[in-house]
């Protein structure tokens, strides 16, 4: 279930939004803590769906500051009026004593992290008069989900009975950027809630996606314990589309999945500690489409051969590793350029998507040029794939028909910047950026502006994501779909 909490600072405006809301939750919370005066009366009366009456003190990570017995008597009141929820915190349970018909929900929130004893704390929590636990941490890590998903499943929070003794429904998940991935899987390891914003700015703890996200995005309200779980391995990964196209594309064909953004950090702890999740396969990203090659179980042909996935299949626990930016690149380029044969290529950048873009242009014959902030980089890359290097002061010097940027230089949110100064750019030049968010580049405004032309990162962005939806499910990725979910959210952004 889907709980949206009011966070107004006026009765007013708190009503307007619990109108609001009616459309997408399935519960309400009304933090009392952020009104001045409540008006539980006028709130209680007009409410759409069941209501959690909460009133977070300041020690708890909520706004009230007063004295407790005012905090206990408000509640008491919300239970009197009818509230169906009462949120208490694990400290002050005692201290209410109306409960009417609500269930109490007793809470337990760790601002600074997810500790190791969490089973240890719903058994003290479980051992209260409460209906229904909640154990809300903080992640530091992505792997300190790990221990929330652990927990509801140890608990069998899923088959727990309301109301019935120690096996009490749970609610758990984690707070902060690190911790999105709990808030939408929580219906999978089942947990009784899972919280969303009524809108951005609305957050009522940090990490909040907004509820319109959470359905229309990650269809939370569709995934259970069968959902199949998918994701993007990178380091950052908030800007990335792919949530966006194959979440809808698995949607579009009634696929029970879920694809999530993985933001990574250490990708050896990640890699084996989220093994036991059974994710059905990964998107990879910078910066860890080389680091990943030695963690997995095998590797595709052509993915050994460039030394770089941007694609993990799981096969029957095996994580075997796939390359597809090399094929999509090299189509994008052939729909614009045709042969690439002796094509003198000048290549910007030394990382994963480098290798295997080189890769591919020196099969189909072109003559690549190497360039690399890090000059080193280039030069060991250059002489394993047989082309050349130069040194990056030399770029406006090189003689080529063709530009491409492999580096992330230009991407949202840093996007005045281009990887190469506008004197590297000549007329008639083709130039091609695999950044495609934004899709207009700096680099191809200014490729634009000396004559050049240009081909934006949205093609091979598509074709990627596209084979990989292909070798995950065996089925025809929808193209058109895909593409029609990218152009709108790059409208939008
Ligand atoms: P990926 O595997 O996705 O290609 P990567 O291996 O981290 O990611 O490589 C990123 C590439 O972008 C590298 O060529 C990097 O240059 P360095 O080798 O010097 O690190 C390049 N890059 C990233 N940020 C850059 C910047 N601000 N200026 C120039 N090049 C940059």
């Amino acid at each position: 279930m889907l709980c949206i909490p009011i966070t107004a600072d006026t009765n007013e405006k708190a009503l307007q939004d619990v109108q609001e809301t009616s459309q997408l939750a399935d519960v309400i919370e009304i933090r009392l803590d952020y009104i001045a005066n409540p008006d539980l009366e006028m709130l209680l009366r007009h409410r759409p769906k069941p209501i959690i009456a909460t009133c977070r003190p300041t020690r708890e990570g909520g706004r009230f500051d007063g004295p407790e017995e005012v905090r206990i008597k408000l509640l008491e009141q919300a239970v009197e009026l009818g509230a169906e929820f009462v949120d208490i915190e694990h400290d002050s349970i005692q201290q209410l004593h109306k409960r009417g018909k609500a269930k109490v929900i007793i809470s337990y929130h760790n601002f600074k992290e997810t500790p190791a004893n969490l089973k240890e704390i719903y058994a003290r929590l479980s051992d209260s008069t409460a209906n229904i636990v909640k154990i809300v941490t903080t992640a530091n890590d992505i792997t300190d989900n790990l221990k929330v998903f652990r927990l509801l499943e140890e608990v069998g929070a899923r088959h727990a009975v309301p109301l019935h003794g120690n096996g009490k429904p749970l609610i758990a998940f984690c707070m902060g950027e690190l911790g999105l991935i709990s808030r939408i899987l929580a219906p999978k390891y089942g947990s009784y809630l899972t919280f969303g914003s009524l809108d951005v700015g609305k957050e009522s703890a940090p990490g909040q996606l907004t509820a319109r996200e959470m359905l229309g995005v990650y269809h939370v309200d569709k995934i259970n314990q069968e959902t199949a779980l998918y994701g993007l391995i990178g380091n950052p990964v908030g800007h990335s589309l792919g949530p966006y196209i194959h979440n809808a594309a698995f949607r579009e064909l009634g696929i029970n999945a879920v694809y999530l953004p993985f933001k990574v950090e250490n990708l050896r702890e990640f890699v084996q500690g989220f093994k036991g999740l059974k994710v059905q396969g990964y998107s990879v990203t910078i910066p860890h489409k080389e680091a990943i090659v030695p963690l997995l179980d095998g590797l595709d042909p052509l993915a050994r051969e460039i030394g770089a996935v941007n694609t993990v299949v799981n096969k029957a626990g095996n994580l075997m590793g796939y390359n597809t930016d090399s094929t999509a690149a090299l189509r994008e380029l052939e729909e614009g350029l045709g042969d690439l044969r002796n094509k003198k290529v000048l290549l910007i950048g030394a990382g994963g998507a480098a290798r295997a873009i080189a890769f591919g242009l020196k099969k189909k014959g072109a003559d690549v040029t190497l360039i690399n902030r890090t000059e080193d980089r280039a030069r060991r890359l250059a002489q394993e794939l047989g082309c050349h290097y130069r040194r990056f002061e030399d770029v406006t010097k090189i003689d080529g028909e063709v530009l491409i940027n492999t580096t992330s230089v230009g991407m949202y949110p840093k996007t005045d910047v281009s990887p190469v100064p506008p004197e590297a750019l000549r007329p008639g030049m083709w130039v091609f950026d695999i950044v495609y968010n934004p899709l207009q580049t700096c680099l191809l405004r200014e490729a634009e502006e000396r004559g050049c032309r240009t081909l934006d990162g949205l093609r091979m962005f598509l074709y990627q994501a596209a084979q990989q939806f292909e070798l995950w499910t065996g089925r025809p990725a929808p193209l058109e779909l895909m593409e029609r979910v990218i152009r709108e959210k790059l409208k939008t952004k």
